[in-house]
C-alpha cells in the first residue's frame, strides 16, 4: 500500500510573531526542517520513482519542499492555508482586541466561522475535495507540504475523524503523519523530526 506523508511545512517568520495567514518566508529554524524533511523523504521514499512532492503556492510550502531532490513538485491553490480575509496578517491578540465579536463568533463555531472576506472550515473542506479525489486515485506515494486548518481537514478526511472534531485536531510543526491505507483499515505513524 501506498503512503501519504503529511506535514505543515517548516516554521515560518511569521508563526514566530504569531501572526495567522499571509506569506512570509521560513525562521532559522523552519530552514533546518526544510533539511530534515528532505533527508526523511529521500531516505523513506527511495525505490519509489513515481512519488511526488505535493505543496501549496505559499512561499513557505515552497521553501519547505525546496531541499527535496528527486521528485517532481506540484503547487496546488487548493493547498493554501484557510483565508482569513480582513483577520489575514493579524495576531489573535489583535483580533480578540479590535474585532471581539469576531473572535468570539469563531470560538462559538470555529467549524461553521467564516472570516469577513475569507473562509471557513467547511469553505476549505469542500475546496479540498479535487486534490482528496487526486490523491485517491494516486498509485504512488505523496508528501502533501500544506498548512495546519487544511492538514487537520485532510487528516481528518483520511482518519475517519468527525466533522466537528475538524478545527481542534492537532497538527504540530515539525512533524511528519504518515497514513497507509491498506484492506484492514486505515494506518498511520507519526516522526517527530524536530523538538
Ligand atoms: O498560525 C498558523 C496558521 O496556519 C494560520 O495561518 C491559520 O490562520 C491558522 O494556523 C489556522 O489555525 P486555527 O484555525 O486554529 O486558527
Amino acid at each position: 500500500p501506498r503512503p501519504i506523508l503529511l506535514t505543515r511545512h517548516g516554521e515560518s517568520r511569521d508563526n514566530v510573531r504569531g501572526r495567522i495567514g499571509s506569506d512570509s518566508g521560513l525562521s532559522d529554524t523552519g530552514e533546518i526542517y526544510a533539511k530534515k524533511l528532505a533527508n526523511f523523504v529521500e531516505k523513506r521514499l527511495k525505490n519509489e520513482r513515481a512519488a511526488s512532492i505535493w505543496t501549496s503556492t505559499l512561499q513557505r510550502t515552497i521553501l519547505t519542499a525546496g531541499s527535496i531532490v528527486g521528485f517532481p513538485k506540484i503547487q496546488w491553490r487548493a493547498l493554501e492555508e484557510i483565508n482569513a480575509g480582513v483577520c489575514d496578517g493579524m495576531t489573535y491578540e489583535e483580533i480578540k482586541k479590535n474585532m471581539p465579536e469576531e473572535y468570539e463568533s469563531r470560538k462559538k463555531d470555529k467549524l461553521r466561522y467564516r472570516y469577513p472576506r475569507g473562509e471557513s472550515y467547511l469553505d476549505v473542506i469542500q475546496r479540498l475535495e479535487p486534490v482528496i479525489i487526486e490523491l485517491e486515485r494516486q498509485r504512488a506515494p505523496v508528501v502533501v507540504i500544506s498548512h495546519q486548518a487544511v492538514l487537520r481537514a485532510l487528516y481528518s478526511y483520511f482518519a475517519d475523524r468527525p466533522l466537528k472534531e475538524v478545527p481542534h485536531i492537532e497538527i504540530p510543526l515539525h512533524t511528519i503523519i504518515e497514513i497507509q491505507m491498506g484492506v484492514t483499515g486505515v494506518q498511520e505513524k507519526r516522526y517527530k523530526l524536530m523538538d
